[in-house]
C-alpha cells in the first residue's frame, strides 16, 4: 500500500521503518522536514513531505503526532486528503502536565476520546484505533517469549478495521476489535497503565495479552 505517515517522532519513524521492511510505499509528513535528515539517510526507499502532500499520497495514513496537536495536524493534513481513507491513529491525549506517581495526566475524561473527538472532526475519514498502547521499540514484530502481543483496536467503519488487522497482522500482532469508536475511551487510557513501569522501574519493554478459552 502507499502509506501517509502524519509525524516525525518515534513512531512515525519507527512504524514507517516497518512499512517498508513488508513491501509498503511510505512517505513522512512534518512541518520541519530537516528533523529526519537522518532517517532519509538511512532509508532511502522512503519519501518525506508536508502534512498535506504526505496525507494525498497516502492510501492507507497513519496519525502520529502529540496528542494535543493531532486535530491541527489532520486540519493541515486537509479534510479533502483524508476523506473515505482509513486512518490508523496512534497517538494519545496526553496532557502538557507531568506524571503523578507514574501515572499520566490525559486531557481528555472517561467520557470521550481523542479519537472520537478526531472522527467528529473529520467525519469522512474513517479512523482505527491502533499501536497507541504499546512503546514504539516493540511495535514492529515484537518478539517476547509468550509469543505474540494483543493490539485492541477499534473504529467505526469495518473495511479500515480490516486494513489495519492485515497491518497488524504483518507486524506480528494478534488482534483484539474493541468495536466501535467510542471503545478508544478504554483504549486509550491503556497508555498510561503501558508507561507506569517505565516512569517507576525504567522498565518499558512489555506488552499486553489478551488471554482467552477457545
Ligand atoms: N513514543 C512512543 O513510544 C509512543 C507509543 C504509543 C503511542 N504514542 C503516541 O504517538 C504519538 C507520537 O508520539 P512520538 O513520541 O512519536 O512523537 P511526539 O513527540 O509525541 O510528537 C511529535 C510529532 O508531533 C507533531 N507536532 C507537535 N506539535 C505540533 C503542532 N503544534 N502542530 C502539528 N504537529 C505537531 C510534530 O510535528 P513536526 O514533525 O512538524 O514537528 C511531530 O511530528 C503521540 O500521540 C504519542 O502519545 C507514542
Amino acid at each position: 500500500m502507499k502509506v501517509g505517515i502524519l509525524g516525525s517522532g518515534d513512531v512515525a519513524k519507527t512504524l514507517a521503518g516497518g512499512f517498508l521492511r513488508h513491501g509498503h510505499e511510505v512517505k513522512l509528513g512534518t512541518r520541519a522536514p530537516e528533523k529526519l535528515a537522518e532517517w532519509a539517510g538511512q532509508n532511502p526507499k522512503g519519501q518525506i513531505g508536508g502534512f498535506s502532500d504526505t496525507a494525498n499520497f497516502g492510501d492507507l495514513i497513519v496519525l502520529a503526532v502529540k496528542g494535543t496537536a493531532a486535530v491541527d495536524a489532520l486540519r493541515a493534513a486537509g479534510t479533502a486528503n483524508l476523506a473515505r481513507k482509513p486512518v490508523i491513529d496512534a497517538t494519545n491525549p496526553i496532557a502538557d502536565a507531568p506524571p503523578a506517581n507514574g501515572v499520566l495526566k490525559f486531557f481528555t475524561t472517561h467520557d470521550d476520546s481523542l479519537m472520537e473527538r478526531l472522527q467528529r472532526e473529520f467525519p469522512e475519514a474513517r479512523f482505527v484505533k491502533a499501536f497507541n498502547s504499546v512503546g514504539a521499540a516493540c511495535m514492529v514484530n515484537p518478539q517476547f517469549k509468550a509469543g505474540k502481543p494483543t493490539m485492541f483496536i477499534c473504529g467505526n467503519d469495518d473495511t479500515a478495521k480490516k486494513i489495519a488487522t492485515g497491518i497488524l497482522d504483518q507486524f506480528g500482532w494478534e488482534v483484539a476489535d474493541m468495536g466501535q469508536a467510542g471503545a478508544a475511551r478504554a483504549i486509550e487510557p491503556l497508555c498510561m497503565l503501558w508507561c507506569i513501569p517505565g516512569f517507576l522501574r525504567n522498565d518499558w519493554v512489555h506488552a499486553f495479552k489478551l488471554l482467552t478459552n477457545p
